[in-house]
């Protein structure tokens, strides 16, 4: 089966700073894909690449084969309304109430009447679980629904690549738990290829087929589960284990420097 999402020999430079050098990915269809790795280290950014947001310095993404480059601006909008994505810091829109929020892409991107646009909303927000903030605005919720409220945001448009950045970040573990279960009956309900950003590792090992960490530029495939946990590189070891020492801090002693 050909990857659905490709990257090759794909490098990022930011003025002076190789963010990611070398970089060789490929997620298959139906996959789920975790993403660790330090602060910092471009784990939002390898999603920003795939996602048609930022070009590489050099290399390629390939989805379904073809670059973001050999798309004609059509062909495009074909690919995006295919692909969801949770932002980071979720990205919602302050002055839509939480079923307007859910209803706006779809009507930026479908001719969907008013009327299916509303139920098509009341039945992402009950996927999620928070039906009764339907009329609130997004800071008038907790931060764990704020979650929800872009979990189903991405998903309205039923995208078949969906795009988690951070979904459980800042949420207590019973809730974060919830998050990731909610995450893998709807990815299971549209067979979806995802990919999703964690660094807590029960979290991405209760998700993940395959697991990869950027580390030093680098994109270290560690492979399933179970691989993973054994998977013998210090540095991935030292984060999977959250070890105070070890190649991802070693710092030279004080009277050394
Ligand atoms: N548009 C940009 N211009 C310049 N530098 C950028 C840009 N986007 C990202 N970077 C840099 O690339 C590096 C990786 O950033 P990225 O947001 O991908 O990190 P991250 O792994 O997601 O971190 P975190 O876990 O804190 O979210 C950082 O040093 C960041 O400053
Ligand atoms: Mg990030």
């Amino acid at each position: 089966m050909n990857p659905l999402i490709e990257l090759k020999n794909l490098s990022v430079r930011f003025d002076d700073q190789d963010v990611l050098t070398n970089i060789a990915l490929a997620i298959h269809p139906g996959e789920s894909f975790g993403l660790v790795g330090p602060s910092g280290q471009g784990k939002t950014l390898i999603l920003k690449l795939i996602a048609g947001l930022v070009e590489p310095t050099s290399g390629e993404v390939l989805i379904e084969g073809k670059t973001w480059g050999q798309r004609t601006e059509s062909e495009k909008l074909v690919l995006l309304k295919k692909m969801g994505m949770l932002f980071q810091k979720n990205a919602l829109f302050d002055s839509l109430t939480c079923l307007e929020n859910i209803g706006f892409a779809l009507q930026e991107n479908t001719t969907k009447t008013e009327k299916e646009i509303v139920e098509i909303g009341e039945y992402y927000l009950n996927a999620v679980g928070i039906s009764h903030a339907r009329n609130l605005y997004p800071d008038e919720i907790s931060g764990g629904m704020q979650k929800r409220l872009g979990i189903a945001r991405a998903l309205a448009l039923e995208p078949q690549i969906v795009l988690y950045d951070d979904p459980t970040a800042g949420l207590d573990p019973i809730t974060s738990k919830k998050i990731i279960d909610l995450i893998a009956d709807l990815k299971k309900k549209n067979n979806a290829t995802i990919v999703v950003i964690s660094n807590d590792m029960n979290r991405t090992y209760q998700i993940s087929d395959k697991i990869g960490m950027v580390y030093n530029a680098g994109l270290i495939l560690t492979g399933s589960v179970d691989e993973t946990k054994k998977y013998p590189h210090p540095a991935v070891q030292q984060f999977i284990k959250g070890d105070v020492e070890g190649p991802l801090t070693n710092r030279r002693p004080v009277e050394e420097l």
